[in-house]
């Protein structure tokens, strides 16, 4: 970590990239659920699971990414309530969209009618037995963590908004630093 102004432009693409993904994302899921039997609801089921994984790998990513990569301290002038709010914010995030794929991967593998699990066309197998049990905790548990990062999510660009247009230190503006 460093006092760099900038997050590396790696960094920038990717989280641009994701934020309009997931956003998506979780649109599709709450609209394509409860199921309806019409063309458009069965497209977006597969375009929900081809994208899901595409999140995932762009995830993994991100993160060898981030391993690597010298992205720049908060700056001082930040309190350090917001300080430790977004670390926090962040960390569970990270946890959250690794997760989230996972177990939508899970619930879909799990659940007796399933259509299959494509990836943009290529079939990817469902590697774990029909089970309406499993089905059912897993399709809960993807629900919840959906929403609890939406919930995280809106916190998080609360924070933005307000490091920039509430504080009264320029210096704490972190969005110009992910542009
Ligand atoms: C970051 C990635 C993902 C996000 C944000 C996401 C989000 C969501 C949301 C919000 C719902 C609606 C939940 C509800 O209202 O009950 C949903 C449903 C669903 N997701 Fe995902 N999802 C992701 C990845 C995946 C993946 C990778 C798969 C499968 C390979 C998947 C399979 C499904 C299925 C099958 C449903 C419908 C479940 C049902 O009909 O009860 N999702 N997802
Ligand atoms: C699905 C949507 C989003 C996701 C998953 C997401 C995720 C993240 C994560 C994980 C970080 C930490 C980066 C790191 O240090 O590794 C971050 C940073 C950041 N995000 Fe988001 N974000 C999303 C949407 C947004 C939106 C809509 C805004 C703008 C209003 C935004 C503005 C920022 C800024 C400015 C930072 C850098 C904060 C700093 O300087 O430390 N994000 N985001």
């Amino acid at each position: 970590m460093n006092q760099k102004k900038k997050y590396p432009g790696s960094m920038r693409a990717l989280h641009w990239i994701m934020a309009i993904l997931i956003f998506g994302q979780i649109y599709v899921g709450w609209y394509m659920t409860p199921w309806k039997d019409t063309n458009l609801i069965n497209e977006l089921y597969v375009w929900h699971k081809s994208f899901g994984l595409l999140i995932f790998l762009l995830v993994v990513l991100r993160l060898l990414n981030r391993w690597r990569s010298d992205p720049p301290e908060l700056p001082e002038s930040i309190p350090s309530l917001d300080r430790t709010l977004a670390h926090w914010a962040h960390r569970l995030i990270y946890v959250f969209i690794v997760l989230i794929p996972i177990t939508g991967y899970i619930l879909s593998s799990t659940y007796k009618y399933s259509s299959g699990v494509t990836f943009f066309g290529i079939d990817i197998p469902e590697l774990l037995p029909k089970n309406d049990t499993a089905f059912a905790i897993f399709d809960r548990m993807h629900a919840i963590l959906a929403y609890t990062m939406l919930a995280v999510l809106t916190l998080h660009v609360a924070g933005v908004i307000k490091h920039r247009f509430f504080d009264k230190n320029p210096e704490n503006d972190v969005l110009k630093r992910m542009l």
